[in-house]
């Protein structure tokens, strides 16, 4: 899908943040670890979510998605190769291994996909998948992990630190007496999966980098969640207010964006906020200096973003990206743009400008490509996306929230 944006107008009203993407996939894979009926709301309504549904149904589970609010009942789910187009199109597919582990003992999927922003090798996933008693193969594409031998009780260390390797190894370990996992990272996100299989009856404990779990006798019943809004989502349209207008961000969870916020209100752009709303006006600020770390460090997923906004800084402002090896796509945009800019071991150098002269874009990524719209909307002129369909993957409803705010945007094909 391609988009036409004609940028430079006001930007300006409230917006509310939908469920987090990166919660969402995750709560969706382990509502089949309730063997009943599960109920969730604030799910967003995102290509990502449509394509783990989608797998779903290919497993005999009933879906029901209505509004924001998500029935599934999976009382007639059975072992099936996860040889579906659709694991291959998203990245959290992955989360479908170390749920099947614990429900079947084995799980043959396709290779997971998803956004290409570097190798995204999984190899921290299989390497507990080991520890936890599995072995593995890997044949055109796709992977085969079978019980090797019956482990009851495990004290592992994630040899790095993975968003995802954390949680499916602990979905995987929940068929164990109990283990112990250290190194583990937990974003908000995380933390909400956590608490989702807490509400199932799962006794996981976190703390500093480490779980515990101590199997017991689960009670199954209707369980009801409300995925946690979406950080990134928040950081997004707080970023175009200050690019564009007045925008007043709700249902968001400041508490969880503490660094981005701190960062910004030193540099002096107009942000005002409260436990669960952001306000941001349009304003210019010192230079920054952001290097990516995992939680509770600068978010990567908001790096492309923050890289729009430099523009609008006096000075020079540089970005260190720590957690992808390819995700500086918008430096070379900016670059195109006429913005002086510096790219090299993926930090780029950008100089705050005024003269930005719009081209025509093409979105790599799901935050390229929200930058991107950022951009477009943010400088005078008229602009066409290509591969915006990144987009719809991760940000619910954007096109509509964009009018809404004033934002003019068209569908072009
Ligand atoms: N890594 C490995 N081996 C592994 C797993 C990860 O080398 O087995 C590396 C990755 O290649 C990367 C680093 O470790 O360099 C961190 O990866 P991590 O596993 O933490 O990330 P992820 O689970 O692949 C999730 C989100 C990303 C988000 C990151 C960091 C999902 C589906 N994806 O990815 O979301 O950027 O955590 O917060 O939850 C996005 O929303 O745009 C997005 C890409």
């Amino acid at each position: 899908m391609n988009i036409k944006v004609t940028g430079g107008g006001v930007i300006k009203g409230h917006v509310a943040c939908s469920g987090a993407k990166n919660a969402s996939i995750p709560l969706l894979c382990a509502s089949l670890l309730a063997k009943g009926k599960v109920l969730l709301r604030n799910v967003p309504r995102i290509r990502d979510v449509l394509d783990i549904c989608s797998i779903l149904k290919h497993l005999d589970c009933k879906v029901v998605f209505k509004g924001h609010t998500m029935l599934i009942d999976n009382t007639n789910l059975k072992y099936k190769p996860l040889l579906f187009e659709e694991c291959q199109r998203i990245r959290g597919s992955y989360y479908f291994i170390g749920v099947f582990l614990t429900l079947f003992s084995k799980c043959e999927i396709l290779l997971p996909g998803g956004c290409k922003i570097g190798a995204r090798p999984i190899d921290i996933h299989l390497e507990a998948f080991t520890d936890l008693g599995y072995e593995y193969t890997i044949t055109d594409q796709v992977l085969s992990v079978y019980k090797k031998k019956a482990v009851k009780e495990v004290h592992l260390t994630l040899k790095n630190k993975s968003v995802g390797a954390s949680l499916n190894a602990c979905f995987a370990g929940l068929s164990l007496q109990q283990f112990v996992m250290d190194n583990v990272l937990f974003e908000p996100e995380g933390k909400d999966v956590i608490e989702f299989l807490n509400q199932l009856g799962y006794p996981v404990l976190f703390s500093n980098e480490k779980i515990t779990y101590q199997k017991k006798n689960l009670e199954f019943k209707l369980t009801k969640h409300t995925v946690v809004s979406d950080r990134i989502e928040a950081l997004t349209y707080m970023v175009l207010g200050l690019l564009a207008g007045d925008i007043t961000i709700k249902k968001v969870e400041t508490k969880d964006l503490e660094l981005p916020l701190t960062i910004l209100k030193k540099a002096g752009f107009l942000i005002s906020f409260t436990e669960n709303e952001i306000k941001a006006k349009k304003s210019k600020g010192n230079p920054m200096e952001i290097t990516t770390e995992v939680y509770p460090g600068f978010p990567t997923d908001a790096q492309s973003l923050f890289g729009v906004l430099y523009t609008r800084t006096n000075g020079q402002s540089s970005m260190q990206e720590n957690i992808f090896e390819n995700r500086m796509h918008i430096y070379y945009d900016l670059m195109d743009s006429g913005v002086e800019c510096l790219i090299k071991n993926n930090k780029a150098i950008v100089e705050g400008t005024d003269q930005i002269q719009l081209k025509n874009y093409k979105a790599y990524d799901l935050r390229h490509g929200a930058a991107l719209l950022l951009l477009a909307l943010a400088n005078e002129g008229e602009t066409l996306i290509s591969n915006f369909d990144y987009v719809l993957r991760g940000y619910d409803d954007i096109l509509n929230k964009v009018k809404t705010l004033g934002g003019k945007i068209e569908i072009i094909s």
